[in-house]
Order: C-alpha cells, then sequence, then structure tokens
C-alpha cells in the first residue's frame, strides 16, 4: 500500500517529499515564484543590444512600431477567425474558406514580426489583454454580423495596417534599419496588400451579399 501512496502523491505532483532526494537532480521543481514578486529578466520597452551593429534609440524606435504592427495584426489574425466561425449568406462557404486562408498568412506574419522584436534585442506583446491594450483597430462586437459588414471590416484593419507599414517602413529605412524595412515591405505589406484585393473584390455592386 505505501509504495502505490508514493505512485500516487506522484500523481498528483507532491512528489517531492514524497520520493526524497533520490532523484532531486532529475525532479522539475514546480511553482518557482509564478504567484508573488516578479522574475521578469528584461521589463517590457527595455533593450537588451545585440550585436547587430544598430544604435540604441534606432533599435527602440522600430520595436515600438513593430509592437503596434504585431498588436494590429494579431487582432487582424483573431479577427479572421471570428469571421470564419459567423459568417452567413449563400457565399458561406467561399468566405468561410478564405478567412481560414488569410488568417494563416496572418500567423505566419505574427510570428515573422514578434521575432525580429527579438532579434532586435527588444520584448514583443504576446498576450490577449496587452493586444486589446495597444491594438489601433476598433474594438468588434462579440454577435454575428452580415458578410459585407465584415467584409468592410476586414478592409478597414488591412488599410490601417497597410498604412502604418508604409510609415513605418521609412522610417525604419531611414534610419538605416534595412531588416525592419525589409519585414514590414516584403512580407507584411504585399501580404495584407494581397488579402485587401480578395476582399474588396466581393464588395462590387454585382456582389450577392
Ligand atoms: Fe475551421
Amino acid at each position: 500500500m505505501a509504495n502505490k501512496k508514493n505512485l500516487n502523491d506522484k500523481a498528483a505532483g507532491l512528489g517531492n517529499e514524497a520520493l526524497g532526494t533520490e532523484h532531486e537532480a532529475t525532479e522539475p521543481k514546480l511553482h518557482q515564484q509564478n504567484s508573488a514578486g516578479s522574475q521578469e529578466t528584461q521589463k517590457f520597452g527595455e533593450i537588451v543590444l545585440r550585436p547587430h551593429g544598430l544604435e540604441e534609440d534606432v533599435v527602440k524606435n522600430s520595436v515600438q512600431a513593430l509592437n503596434q504592427v504585431l498588436a494590429d495584426t494579431i487582432t487582424l489574425r483573431d479577427m479572421y477567425k471570428k469571421h470564419h466561425w459567423q459568417v452567413v449568406g449563400p457565399t458561406f462557404n467561399q468566405l468561410h474558406l478564405m478567412y481560414d486562408t488569410h488568417f494563416e498568412a496572418q500567423v505566419a506574419l505574427v510570428d515573422s514580426i514578434a521575432e525580429r522584436i527579438q532579434v532586435l534585442g527588444g520584448i514583443s506583446l504576446a498576450m490577449a489583454a496587452d493586444i486589446a491594450e495597444e491594438t489601433n483597430i476598433e474594438r468588434l462586437p462579440r454577435g454575428r454580423e452580415p458578410a459585407a459588414v465584415q467584409l468592410s471590416r476586414l478592409i478597414d484593419a488591412h488599410t490601417l495596417i497597410i498604412k502604418e507599414c508604409r510609415d513605418y517602413a521609412e522610417k525604419a529605412s531611414d534610419a538605416g534599419d534595412s531588416g525592419t524595412d525589409d519585414l514590414l515591405v516584403s512580407e507584411v505589406l504585399r501580404t495584407n496588400e494581397l488579402q485587401v484585393w480578395f476582399l474588396s473584390e466581393h464588395l462590387v455592386a454585382a456582389s450577392p451579399l
């Protein structure tokens, strides 16, 4: 019975005391300061300079700009899933599939932008509560909307991101941060321009929406 109790304790995550010190080196040390006190090794907004040859003020400006594009891209990504689930009408299947295709492309952009921020030595935004505070995209209702309204909302969000990309890319280029300029133009801007084209063709006068 004693052996069975030890196994049950281990399964319940109570293993360290029950097992003694025999496996101390390989036992996971759980609950490491995750409830009280900060264990952050780099605060949000701080820059750890890496050997990429860029000055700190250049990196700071690029990180700030990229975090804005990141917050808006994460919001647009999630708009696509909302609309994928809630779409209604005679073009349901077409829009349902297109929204998911665009969602996947936005997922890839989110990762590219966030990792560019980390490459530069900054900290990328990540969690939903922070994204909600930082995004420039208007908050959506929880309920369902007609397909034409979905498409219009998506186009507006794309246009906002496109304008940010052009502005921030030019500033990064002028400051000598070619990598950020390239990411914003070659990946983010071009993907958003392409998706705007696909969306806007559904809103022509002859559309059944
Ligand atoms: Fe789905």
